[in-house]
């Protein structure tokens, strides 16, 4: 019973519901043909002076078409459809940014003369909330804790400090191009400090040349913190040639970068880190060097600012950017040959890779070589996978010494480091795209990046078809050629992986940073993450460090590690030999063996008569084995 009257009850509302549909359905057709009539009605309308406050489909199509229409169809890519809208508009209201989809376009120079804003403002802009008393006792309020640098210092330094003439006499010399390019500075930021932002700012505005300064595009990256939300707008609506765009989504360094680029109207692309402090002349050496041919990309010497006290720190010798096999960066000295090749001390210095801090790029030659991977998130190795591409695509990359830049390099970043994995899914790509057969070496030592990469394999058919259209040469070609100091292991089957003792059960072990030697071998626990790794090569040398650069060395009878010599200077001191069958491993000029010994509180290994005891039995455990050939 109950159920057939249910049933009448509702066939009764049956016209009511039809009616609804109808109704709904016809508010469906209006809203979508709107689009539509206005397409029409403004046929003239230049695509990004339509349609205020609407985000929707159409525009995202425009947007595309311009990008493709500007030359820059690679970066299309670059972008998912709800990143792709930045509107400048014409509509401006009273606050002057307009909301667009995804992102709040702030028009510069438009903020109302002589009105007062609503913040009150320090000697600084900066809503004043200084902290005088001693930063070391209260590490929060100086920004210690939030930024990684000391915040109550930075802010009492002026923003337009200048910085101290640091450049070798033979620059102020320089002859530059006449017609140089212009540039478009682009500065991405998450959550950056007031001071440290501004100053970055301020500083490109005092030092570069009005003609030579298109623009600079501020690329908000989600920032939170309120100072950077309407005080910053209003800030920046007061400076000449600075734009703002913000993201409501979080797209970390490559994405907001890729976003800025897509938006600039320069000849030159520089990209710059938000705690920067550029010296007196640093853009000209770099367009200059674009003018003469431009697929050099060029990063100016990045000089020190110090986290703790703000002071500046000049780099003497030029250094040049290189990456080890767990593909991280470092800096070293520019090696005695290429120093011979280019004479002078002022000569650009060639570089097998850029830090990510600064660096200038012509416009469309970095939208024509792939810009950015778009496969990659937040941040982290897009550097070192511009670096290879340039090379092997046929640029090459530069450090001038007569361009510098002052970076404040935070004591620590865990505020703005993405997480480790995202970083390590960076470097699968990097790896897949660009290593070929090397990868193996990439993946022996860092385990993770071995184990996620077996589970989700990345997609990077598209970079690696880019890498084909461009004509690329091979990782090969770049060891040879724009890198050869950089160790190639062989890791052989059976004397690579961790150095395992059996009497001890533990693995050998060195706590290394990259340029630091000379210490003792010790024992850890067997880490299993790559970390540990160790090779035997045919040299009889066992080499050990991300970049292989390390041997076994003896020093008063203790195991140590010191920077390889053998092959520049033959002598015995670092060579073994590993003796698979006992598990021994005998130094060749004293031939004793490595023995597992308790030195104090920890482990070490010394040199002790061979004996066939465990302590003195070492195995290579492989972590992976894979197939090759
Ligand atoms: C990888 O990406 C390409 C192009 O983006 C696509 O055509 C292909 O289907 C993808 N492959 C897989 C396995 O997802």
């Amino acid at each position: 019973m109950t159920f057939r009257k249910r049933w009448r009850f509702k066939l009764c509302r049956l016209p009511f519901l039809f009616f609804w549909l109808l109704l709904g359905f016809f508010v469906m057709i209006v809203t979508h043909l709107d689009p539509l009539f206005g397409e029409f009605k403004e046929p003239a309308a230049a695509w990004h002076e339509r349609v205020v406050g609407q985000p929707d489909f159409e525009e995202i199509l425009e947007a595309r078409d311009q990008l493709e229409m500007d030359g820059l169809s690679p970066l299309k890519k670059s972008f998912k459809e709800d990143q792709l809208i930045i509107v400048p508009s014409k509509f401006k209201r009273k606050t002057n940014d307009v909301k667009k989809g995804n992102y709040k376009f702030v028009k510069p120079g438009s903020g109302k003369k002589g009105e007062k804003s609503t913040a009150v403002h320090g000697d600084l802009g900066k809503p004043v909330n200084l902290k005088l008393d001693g930063f070391e006792k209260d590490t929060e309020e100086s920004g210690l804790g939030k930024h990684g640098f000391n915040e109550a210092v930075s802010e009492r330094i002026s923003l337009h400090r200048r910085l101290p003439e640091v450049r070798h006499p033979l620059c102020l010399h320089q002859q530059y191009n006449r017609k140089l390019p212009t540039a478009s500075v682009i500065i991405c930021f998450h959550n950056e400090a007031w001071s440290t932002l501004l100053r970055t700012i301020h500083s490109v505005l005092d030092t570069a040349p009005k003609n030579l300064l298109k623009e600079v595009i501020l690329v908000d990256d989600l920032s939170q913190q309120g100072h950077l939300k309407t005080a910053l707008s209003e800030y920046i609506s007061r400076l000449d040639g600075v734009k703002l765009i913000r993201s409501n989504k979080r797209l970390g360094v490559i994405g907001g970068r890729l976003l800025g680029a897509a938006r600039a109207s320069g000849d030159v692309l520089v990209f710059m880190d938000s705690h920067c402090e550029c010296h007196k002349g640093w853009l000209e050496p770099l367009l200059d060097r674009i003018a003469g041919d431009r697929s050099r990309v060029v990063s100016p010497v990045l000089d020190v600012i110090d986290w703790k006290t703000f002071q500046y720190y000049h780099s003497v010798d030029p250094q040049r950017g290189v990456f080890d096999w767990k593909l991280d960066f470092h800096w070293e000295p520019v090696p005695k040959y290429e120093k011979k090749q280019h004479g002078s001390l002022v000569s650009p210095v060639r570089s097998p890779a850029l830090p990510g801090g600064v660096l200038a790029v012509e416009r469309h030659y970095f939208q024509n070589i792939g810009a950015y991977d778009p496969g990659m998130s937040i941040w982290g190795v897009e550097n070192m996978e511009l670096s290879i591409r340039v090379w092997l695509c046929g640029g090459s990359l530069e450090i001038l010494p007569c361009s510098r830049v002052g970076h404040l390099y935070h004591h620590r970043v865990p505020y703005s480091l993405p997480d480790e994995e995202t970083v390590v899914k960076n470097k699968i790509r990097v790896a897949e795209t660009w290593l070929d057969s090397f990868k193996n070496i990439f993946y022996k030592r860092d385990m993770a990046a071995y184990l996620i990469g077996k589970a989700e394999a990345p997609n990077c058919t598209e970079r690696v078809q880019l890498s084909r259209r461009l004509g690329c040469k091979n990782f090969h070609w770049f060891l040879s050629n724009i890198h050869p100091e950089l160790y190639i292991p062989e890791d052989r089957r059976g004397f690579s992986g961790e150095l395992y003792n059996v009497g001890t059960g533990y693995c050998a072990d060195y706590k290394t940073r990259w340029g630091a030697a000379g210490d003792p071998v010790q024992l850890s626990p067997c880490s299993g993450n790559g970390n540990q790794h160790h090779e035997y090569n045919s040299m009889k040398e066992i080499r050990f460090g991300s970049g292989g650069q390390f041997c076994f060395d003896v020093r008063q009878e203790q195991v140590i590690v010191s920077e390889c010599t053998l092959q520049e200077q033959p002598h015995f001191r670092q060579q073994w030999e590993v003796r698979q069958q006992s598990g021994g491993i005998a130094h060749i000029l004293t031939a004793k063996c490595i023995e597992a010994v308790k030195s104090g509180a920890s482990l070490g290994l010394f040199l002790r008569p061979c004996s066939p005891v465990a302590s003195q039995h070492w195995h290579f455990e492989q972590l992976i084995v894979m197939n090759e050939g």
